[in-house]
C-alpha cells in the first residue's frame, strides 16, 4: 500500500466526456482546480493538477456515428479543436493532461481490471435494466419519470429529460455490495472526506440503503477497454474513467511516483460525486489502495433556474465570456460570486456588475491611482517607510489579517471566501487613501515624510495583493507585479510564498516602478 501524502496537494477534476465542447460548468470546475492549486503551489506544498477527457462509451460513440466518422477520429477533433484550447483560455497551469485513448491508461486498466479478478472481486451474471446513454449509467425505475407528448409510453431519465433504453446483458460484475460497510467506517472515520455537509449526508443514507453490485463490462459495443480475461467484453467507460486519476500518476507502472502524489483531492459537480464517493473508494479498496483524500462536490451553475448544459440548449462557451471580459475577469467572477459548494445561478448583468465595481473601480482603480501618484510626486521611485501612523499600521494588521484568513478559507475550499477576505485589503486601501489625502500632502513640503508614508503603505499593500491575488488572476497580478518593479527587486511573482504575504515592509525602498495600463479596462457596452 502506498504511504500516504499528506504534506502534499494533488488535485484532479472530473473527465469530461467529449461527445461535445466545453462550457462554463466545465470551466467553473477548471477555474477552481487551477486557483487551488496554484495557491498550494505557492505555499511551499508539492502539488500536482490533473484533467484531462473521457472518450469511450456508448455517447461518444453514437455522436462520432452520427457525424459520419469513428469515434477516435470524433475524440481526436473535439479534443485538439475544444478542450485542450480550454486550458488557454482558462490561463490553466495543469500538470498533466490524461485522455483515456492513452496508452498509458488502457494497459493500465487491463493491470486492474486482472489484479481485481485474481483477488475474487469480478464475477460473471446476467443484468436486465434501464440505461441512460446521457448519464452512461443503469437508473433505478424508482428514479425514472413518464414520458409525455413525443416520448408518450416511454421511461425517461430525470437528468437529460429522454428516455432510458432497457438492457440486458451477461457481463461482469465487481462485487462492490461487499464494501458497504468498509465505505460507511470511512465516511465515519473522516467526516470531511465527503464535502459539503449536504452531499455528504446523501451519500450516507444512499450507502445505508444497501449496495448493488456493479456491472463492468459491455457486450454491445466495442469503443471501450477491452476486458483482458474476455475479448467478446469492453469496460464499462465509468468503471475505467475513474481509473484515470491512477493511471495518469504512475500506479502499475512507476510506483515511486505514484506513491508521491496518491491520494488525490476529487473534486467534482455534485452530478457525479456518488461515482467518486462510493464507486470509486470501494474500486480502491478492492485493490487494497488508499482511498481519495476527499470528494469535493461543488454545486451546479444554474441558467434560468436550471442545471445548465448542452443537453438541454442552456450551454454557453467560456470564449463568449473570456473575448469580452478576459480570463482574469472569468476566474475572479466564477469563485467570487458562488459560495463553493452551493448552486449559483449566471447572469451576464451580475458578471458586468462584478467586473465593473470589483475589478474595474476596486482593484484596477487603486492600483492606477497609487502607481500615478508614485510617478508623479516621487519620481516612480519607491519612498522610504518613516515611522508609521495608527492608520498605516492599521493598512498592515488588515493585510496581515486579510493574508491568514484566505490562507484558511483556501485549505477549506472556500474561494469565494478567501476572495472576500482580500478584498478587505482593497476596500481599506482605497478608504485610507481618500482620507489621507496624498494629493493635499504633495502640496507641502512640510508633509513629505507623510506623504512617503501613506505611498509606501500603499504600494506595499499592492505587493501584497498581487501575490495572494495571483492564484486567481495571473495575467492582472503579473502586470501589477511588473509595474511595482517587484521582479527586480523581489523575483518573479510565482516565487513568492503566499503564507508570508501579509507581512508589512516587504517592497524594498528605493527600487523603481513602472508604468501601468488599466488591469481591468471598461467594457463597451453596446449590442
Ligand atoms: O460526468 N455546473 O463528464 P461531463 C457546474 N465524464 N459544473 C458543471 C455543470 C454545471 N451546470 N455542467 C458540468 C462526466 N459541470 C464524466 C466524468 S470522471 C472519472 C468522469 C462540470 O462532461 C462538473 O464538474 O458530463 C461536472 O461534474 C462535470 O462537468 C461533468 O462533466
Ligand atoms: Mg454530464
Amino acid at each position: 500500500m502506498a504511504t500516504s501524502s499528506s504534506d502534499s496537494f494533488f488535485i484532479a477534476t472530473p473527465i469530461f466526456y467529449v461527445n461535445d465542447v466545453p462550457h462554463i460548468g466545465h470551466a467553473y470546475t477548471e477555474v477552481a482546480a487551477d486557483a487551488l492549486s496554484r495557491w498550494m503551489r505557492q505555499s511551499g506544498i508539492p502539488t500536482w493538477f490533473l484533467t484531462g477527457t473521457d472518450e469511450h462509451g456508448q455517447k461518444i460513440m453514437r455522436t462520432a456515428l452520427a457525424n459520419g466518422v469513428t469515434p477516435r477520429e470524433w475524440a481526436d477533433r473535439l479534443v485538439e479543436q475544444s478542450w485542450k484550447p480550454l486550458l488557454k483560455t482558462l490561463d490553466l497551469a495543469n500538470d498533466d493532461f490524461i485522455r483515456t485513448t492513452e496508452e498509458r491508461h488502457e494497459s493500465a486498466v487491463k493491470k486492474f481490471l486482472t489484479l481485481l479478478h485474481d483477488k475474487g472481486f469480478i464475477y460473471q451474471g446476467e443484468y436486465e435494466g434501464f440505461y441512460c446513454v446521457g448519464c452512461e449509467e443503469y437508473k433505478p425505475l424508482a428514479d425514472l419519470e413518464d414520458g409525455a407528448g413525443e416520448f408518450e409510453g416511454s421511461k425517461l431519465c430525470p437528468v437529460h429529460s429522454r428516455p432510458v433504453e432497457v438492457l440486458k446483458e451477461e457481463n461482469y460484475f465487481f462485487k462492490m455490495s461487499t464494501f458497504q460497510q468498509d465505505l460507511l467506517d470511512l465516511y465515519a472515520a473522516q467526516p470531511d472526506f465527503i464535502q459539503p455537509t449536504s452531499v455528504r449526508n446523501e451519500i450516507i443514507a444512499f450507502v445505508n440503503r444497501g449496495l448493488d453490485d456493479l456491472s463492468i463490462s459491455r457486450s454491445n459495443i466495442d469503443w471501450g477497454i477491452e476486458v483482458p480475461f474476455d475479448s467478446e467484453h469492453v469496460t464499462y467507460v465509468w468503471f475505467e474513467a475513474l481509473l484515470n486519476y491512477i493511471t495518469a500518476t504512475g500506479w502499475g507502472s512507476d510506483d515511486e511516483a505514484f506513491a508521491k502524489k496518491w491520494p488525490a483531492v476529487q473534486l467534482v459537480g455534485k452530478d457525479i460525486a456518488r461515482f467518486h464517493a462510493v464507486i470509486w473508494p470501494a474500486m480502491l479498496m478492492a485493490a487494497g489502495l488508499q482511498p481519495p483524500k476527499k470528494v469535493f462536490a461543488h454545486g451546479w451553475l444554474l441558467v434560468g433556474g436550471e442545471k445548465m448544459s448542452k443537453s438541454k440548449l442552456t450551454g454557453i462557451a467560456p470564449t463568449e465570456i473570456t473575448d469580452v471580459f478576459g480570463s482574469d475577469a472569468f476566474r475572479y467572477y466564477f469563485l467570487r460570486a458562488i459560495t463553493f459548494g452551493s448552486d449559483g445561478s449566471f447572469s451576464w448583468e451580475d458578471l458586468s456588475a462584478r467586473y465593473e465595481s470589483d475589478l474595474a473601480n476596486g482593484l484596477g482603480n487603486l492600483a492606477s491611482r497609487v502607481i500615478a501618484m508614485v510617478h508623479r510626486y516621487r519620481g516612480g521611485v519607491v519612498p522610504a517607510l518613516p515611522s508609521p501612523t495608527p492608520a498605516d499600521r492599521a493598512i498592515a494588521a488588515t493585510m496581515k489579517d486579510a493574508v491568514a484568513a484566505a490562507d484558511a478559507a483556501m485549505h477549506a475550499f472556500a474561494p469565494h471566501e478567501a476572495l472576500g477576505e482580500l478584498w478587505r485589503i482593497v476596500e481599506d486601501v482605497n478608504g485610507y487613501i481618500t482620507e489621507q489625502e496624498p494629493w493635499v500632502m504633495a502640496k507641502d513640503d512640510a508633509h513629505a515624510a507623510r506623504l512617503d508614508a501613506v505611498l509606501y503603505t500603499s504600494l506595499d499593500a499592492l505587493r501584497s495583493l498581487a501575490v495572494t491575488l495571483s492564484p486567481f488572476m495571473p495575467q492582472a497580478t503579473s502586470k501589477l507585479w511588473e509595474a511595482l518593479g517587484a521582479s527586480h527587486s523581489l523575483g518573479p511573482l510565482a516565487e513568492q510564498h503566499i503564507p508570508e504575504a501579509g507581512s508589512f515592509g516587504v517592497l524594498p525602498e528605493g527600487s523603481a516602478i513602472s508604468e501601468l495600463a488599466a488591469l481591468f479596462p471598461r467594457i463597451e457596452q453596446d449590442s
